[in-house]
């Protein structure tokens, strides 16, 4: 028997929505603040300051006893790092920052990557495959698709630059839980997997890699890095399959 998937009302939806603004406009206040001289740490309170002033919790704050309001993953990490007052961000650093707000009981759940001032042309790219592979991923969300076609359409986006997509990890469902189901891989075959239906509400979040699609887990339980040490982008939208399509319920308004 496979595992419920909730499907969500427009009500509900609503409520999974307002929680994702106070994510995404997280996100904006990050994306900001992410110059050279600031710590990760500094970054994480700005966060949780701005999350706690509009009513919301930081929701990876203290899940599985993560000690910080938001993952923060500069250059070769991938996801999970835990900020530091050690960690100081650098001119030419790419730096990935992960959320989940709760509000009233529903959370969303989103992620960007941003360069740190002028980045190499490289990472430029890394950057925009990555963020137009999780576009490619929410175009596929439609009811009467599958699961399948979501992983398929990020990985095929990002098939001609050669670079390594994240296997270990996965994008997921989420409503009132961080993680539901089903799991949403960003790989698969079209017509596979979990039929998409009116409802659904999802995390979309391709980790692409520079070099290698394998990663390893630091000492301290949490930190995900890639196994050669080059650079990692990761962009994440929670979205709802409606009767008109996907519609992005973390969408930033910058
Ligand atoms: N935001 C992550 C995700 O995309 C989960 C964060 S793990 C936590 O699923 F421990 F930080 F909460
Ligand atoms: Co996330
Ligand atoms: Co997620």
């Amino acid at each position: 028997m496979t595992e419920m998937i909730i499907l969500r009302s427009l009500r509900e939806i609503a409520r999974i929505q307002a929680a994702g603004k106070i994510a995404a406009d997280t996100l904006t206040l990050l994306k900001r603040h992410a110059r050279p001289g600031i710590s990760t740490a500094e970054l994480d309170r700005l966060a949780e300051e701005y999350i706690v002033s509009q009513g919301a919790i930081p929701a990876c704050k203290g899940y599985q006893g993560f000690p910080s309001s938001v993952c923060i993953s500069p250059n070769e990490g991938v996801v999970h790092g835990i900020p530091s007052e050690r960690k100081i961000l650098r001119e030419g650093d790419i730096v990935s920052f992960d959320l989940v707000v709760e509000k009233d009981g529903f959370m969303g759940d989103t992620a960007i990557t941003v360069p740190v001032g002028e980045v190499d042309a490289e990472s430029r790219q890394l950057l925009a495959v990555t963020e137009g592979a999780l576009q490619a991923g929410i175009a596929a969300a439609r009811a009467g698709a599958h699961v399948g076609d979501i992983g398929h359409a990020v990985s095929a986006y990002v098939a001609p630059y050669r670079y390594g997509i994240v296997r270990d990890f996965v994008g997921h469902g989420i409503g009132t839980e961080m993680h539901a189901e089903p799991q949403v891989p960003n790989y698969g075959k079209p017509g596979k997997g979990e039929r998409l239906e009116v409802g659904m509400v999802l995390c979309i979040e391709p980790m692409i890699n520079a070099g290698t699609a394998k990663v390893k887990m630091l000492r301290d339980g949490w930190t995900v890095v890639t196994a050669d040490k080059k650079r990692s982008a990761h962009f994440e939208h929670t979205i709802a399959i409606t009767a008109d399509g996907p519609m992005i319920l973390t969408e930033r308004s910058e």
